[in-house]
């Protein structure tokens, strides 16, 4: 008889040893596919964490996903912070990675080392991604790693600048916009990054790139040669309306899932099917007759 995949997952997941810097690089020699996968609160975190996945980032796609703002752009810090407080709190083995979000580390390296030890001290994270590979990108990479800080850097769409992209479209399509993808990467490299996200490259780019990092490459929407795959939590499990990008794939349909549950608790509530007498408390009999007297 097989197995049920949850019950394989939650086999894989007991007795997990912590994923490691080591183990990452480790796992890009021996060629073993890095799982990483977003979350923003304690369930997401416990299903990641149950699924027996290697990175969980605290993505500032949150700010999107659970906390409804149009774009990632105006998330704070401390929303951000409060996030992956919960997070950490439903994890023990994926390697924790915070996402600075805008504001937080452009300005100074000072203001980005700030904040990448807030995500470290004040939420247990173990590692923060920021965006970019330019130059001010990368100097404030090579600072936080200074600072005992491992940092993943993120290239192609950024959606943090995306406006200056051109908006939400697919990076390094002209040989020179691909040079300039693959720039940024070697620097990010070069600064001291562990691990770069490549998101919506065009995979043969990614290709080519492969062979020239010895950083973990974890690919959105860069086909199938990065050492690993990230998708967000909500984008895989469809919750949320709308397709979304071309790069996801859904593994289930918990928006309509969560609206039919809603509808059907309404409707209990309505026709009064909900509740019954097994969802209430009783109280013994004499009790509830000295309580007449009293109440008299
Ligand atoms: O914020 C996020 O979810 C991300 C991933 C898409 C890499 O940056």
């Amino acid at each position: 008889m097989s197995s049920h995949p949850s019950q394989i997952a939650a086999d894989a997941a007991v007795d997990r040893l912590p994923v490691t810097l080591p183990r990452l690089a480790e796992m890009k020699r021996l060629g073993d596919p890095i799982v990483m996968v977003t979350a923003y609160d304690f369930p997401s975190a416990r299903a990641a964490e149950a699924a027996g996945v290697d990175i969980v980032l605290v993505g500032d796609s949150g700010a999107m996903t659970v906390l409804g703002y149009p774009s990632t752009v105006g998330v704070q810090l401390d929303e951000m912070i409060m996030l992956a407080r919960a997070v950490r709190r439903g994890l023990h083995t994926p390697l924790l990675v915070g996402d600075l979000p805008l504001g937080s580390y452009e300005i100074s390296d000072e203001q980005a080392i700030s904040s990448a030890l807030r995500f470290v001290k004040q939420a247990g994270c173990d590692a923060v991604k920021l965006e970019g590979g330019g130059p001010a990108s990368c100097a404030r990479a090579r600072a936080i790693v200074g600072a005992g800080i491992p940092v993943m850097g993120h290239v192609g769409l950024t959606p943090q600048t995306a406006t200056a992209l051109g908006g939400y479209r697919a990076q390094g399509r002209s040989a020179a916009a691909a040079a300039r993808v693959a720039a940024e990467a070697l620097a990010l490299q070069e600064a001291g990054c562990f691990s770069i996200v490549f998101e919506a490259i065009p995979s043969q780019v990614a290709e080519l790139l492969m062979a020239r990092l010895e950083i973990a490459v974890i690919g959105i929407g860069a086909g199938a040669a990065p050492d690993g795959q990230v998708l967000v939590f909500h984008d895989l499990l469809g919750i949320r309306e709308g397709l979304g990008a071309r790069f996801v794939k859904r593994y289930a349909d918990l928006q309509d899932e969560m609206t039919a549950g809603v509808a059907a608790y309404a409707d209990d509530v309505r026709t009064r099917r909900y509740p019954q007498p097994e969802h209430g408390y009783a109280i013994d009999a004499a009790e509830l007759s000295e309580l007449r007297e009293r109440l008299r």
